[in-house]
């Protein structure tokens, strides 16, 4: 039974501390622990090249052009091999730092719902996940961390139980002075094994509860027409699942609709929609390569003075 930690903050910073307490209390519940910190291992940012995407919607194995370049496979083979996932990473202008997002970004070759639908697996893996942020600020000035973080971890259909955002702790280990979230990550540790020793399809959500009755992020968005027409009057930030805010004494609900999960990417089959619409906006480029090229003659034609880097 083994946790596996992804942290990307500071050494001995308020992340790793309350990382570590989360991990303290795995150990004492019975699992083994490892983690990386991003800082610690070099990963190359993806191109956006689509090979990976461009391959698995076809049926092949959606290997990346950076594969065997930098440290990616030496962090995946212990993270697709753990049962427990805990992230711990500060806010950075209310979101994960940009390194961590680096590091998902590389993650669409190992896109569960998508491996799935190509026949590439058969079944999905089983892990859970907890998240911890810390931050400075409070709520406010922290409000997307939390979200994206559960957004990296559905997509690779990875269970997420419990989430903590320590506020107000802005130098290295000033969380020290917070025993209230020190005693949270505590919790984390605890409920992350809880989750491991439970039969899958019975693992649930232990945390707070928050708007969206899936995912229980608070971030709501305007519903807009989706590919196929599809349209909610609010959708989920994070999750995609649909429905409308409805006010009962005086206080704002997120209630879903009845077709209110078909988009949502918590579920296999909410992402496998997904898989769909990128094949069929692949197939409008392709079936138009000879209008792209003379439209892009324009473009190509006009230089502007552009600074390139070292090394590029
Ligand atoms: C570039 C940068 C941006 C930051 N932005 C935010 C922010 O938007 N909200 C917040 O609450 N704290 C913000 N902080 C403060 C850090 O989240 C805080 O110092 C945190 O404790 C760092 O975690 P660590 O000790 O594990 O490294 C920012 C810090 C830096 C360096």
């Amino acid at each position: 039974m083994k946790v596996f930690g992804i942290l990307a903050g500071r050494k001995m910073g308020n992340c790793e501390i309350l990382a570590k307490e989360a991990f303290m209390a795995a150990v004492e519940n019975g699992a083994e622990v490892e983690m990386a910190n991003l800082h610690d291992v070099k990963i190359i940012p993806c191109n956006g090249c689509e090979t990976c995407t461009m391959r698995v919607t076809q049926g092949k194995s959606p290997d990346c052009v950076h594969k065997g370049k930098d440290d990616m496979d030496l962090i995946m083979d212990k993270f697709l091999k753990a049962d427990g996932i805990l992230v711990a990473v500060p806010t950075f202008v209310l979101q994960p730092p940009g390194i961590y997002k680096t590091f998902i970004d590389r993650w669409l070759p190992y896109e569960i719902a998508f491996l799935l639908e190509a026949g590439i697996i058969e079944t999905p893996p089983k892990r859970v996940a907890a998240l911890i942020t810390a931050g400075g600020s409070t709520q406010s000035w922290m409000s997307l961390t939390l979200a994206a973080l559960q957004m990296s971890m559905f997509m690779q259909s990875i269970k997420v139980v419990d989430q903590m955002m320590a506020s107000r702790v802005a130098r290295p280990g000033q969380v020290l002075l917070k025993p209230d979230s020190i005693a949270r990550a505590r919790k984390i540790g605890e409920n992350l094994v809880k989750a491991m020793k439970m039969p899958y399809d019975q693992v649930q959500w232990m945390g707070d509860r928050g708007w969206c009755p899936v995912c229980h992020s608070n971030v709501m968005i305007q519903g807009q027409p989706q590919w196929d027409g599809k349209r909610y009057d609010i959708e989920c930030g994070m999750c995609g699942a649909g429905g409308s805010l409805v006010n009962e004494d005086g206080n704002s609900r997120f209630v879903l609709a009845d077709d209110g999960l078909e988009k949502c990417r918590v579920f296999s089959e909410g992402r496998q929609n997904h898989f769909y619409e990128i094949q069929q906006t692949h197939r409008e480029a392709f079936e138009n390569m000879e209008t792209i090229r003379a439209l892009s003659e324009k473009y190509r034609a006009y230089a502007v003075p552009a600074i390139r880097g070292e090394g590029k």
